[in-house]
């Protein structure tokens, strides 16, 4: 299985850096792209360069148009965005493909492949909203970073790992993140 990983400059990196040492974890190909000021907040939420990823995927310079994924002829499961800027998410919705992550998704989407994006801002915007309408008749997954609190978390990683899972499942990873609803709690 091969995957793309997209980060960019919305707060939440912390999913991503779960969601990418998990993927490890479980054997998973990944690719990952990161937006420059994804690489920034990576560095200001959770104190981690790029480098500290090297160990668990293969790194793509979002301006090399020249990379793999930039080519559906790439053959991959598909992509996953997370965090995702309004500013991302507004180039996709409107077919901008000057970046590599812009690129990837604009491939990843014309191919009929599974593009799960996980916005992240708050309030939303009438601009925010009809792009992501755009992207979800696109056929995009729009999987908003909001995790539950029905199984009651009490620290941030059990909030990680909630939309972490969320975003497994839609790619059907096997994983077990956390107990899903009807396992474990009294019927
Ligand atoms: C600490 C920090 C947190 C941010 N959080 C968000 C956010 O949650 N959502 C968002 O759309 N933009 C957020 N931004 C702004 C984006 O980083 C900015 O729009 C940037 O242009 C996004 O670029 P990118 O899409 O190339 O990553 C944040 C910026 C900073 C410095």
């Amino acid at each position: 299985m091969k995957l793309i990983v997209g980060i960019t400059g919305a707060s939440g990196s912390l999913y991503a850096y779960t969601l990418i040492r998990t993927l490890h974890e479980l054997g998973v190909d990944t690719y990952v792209i990161a937006t420059g000021m994804g690489e920034k907040v990576l560095q200001f939420e959770c104190g981690l360069s790029m480098q500290d990823l090297k160990e668990y995927a293969t790194l793509l310079n979002n301006q090399n148009l020249f990379a793999s994924v930039a080519s559906g002829s790439f053959k991959t499961n598909g992509m996953v965005i997370v965090p995702c800027s309004m500013n991302t998410l507004g180039s996709i919705a409107n077919g901008v493909g000057d970046t590599l992550m812009n690129r990837a998704a604009s491939v990843v989407l014309k191919e009929n492949r599974r593009l799960v994006i996980v916005p992240r801002e708050t309030p939303l915007s009438i601009i925010h909203l009809e792009n992501m309408l755009k992207l979800a008749r696109a056929g995009a997954s729009m999987m908003p970073a909001s995790p539950g609190f029905y199984h009651r978390p009490g620290e941030v990683w059990e909030l990680t790992n909630f939309m972490v899972a969320r975003i497994l499942d839609a790619f059907d990873i096997e994983h077990d993140l956390m107990a899903r609803w009807g396992e474990k709690q009294t019927q």
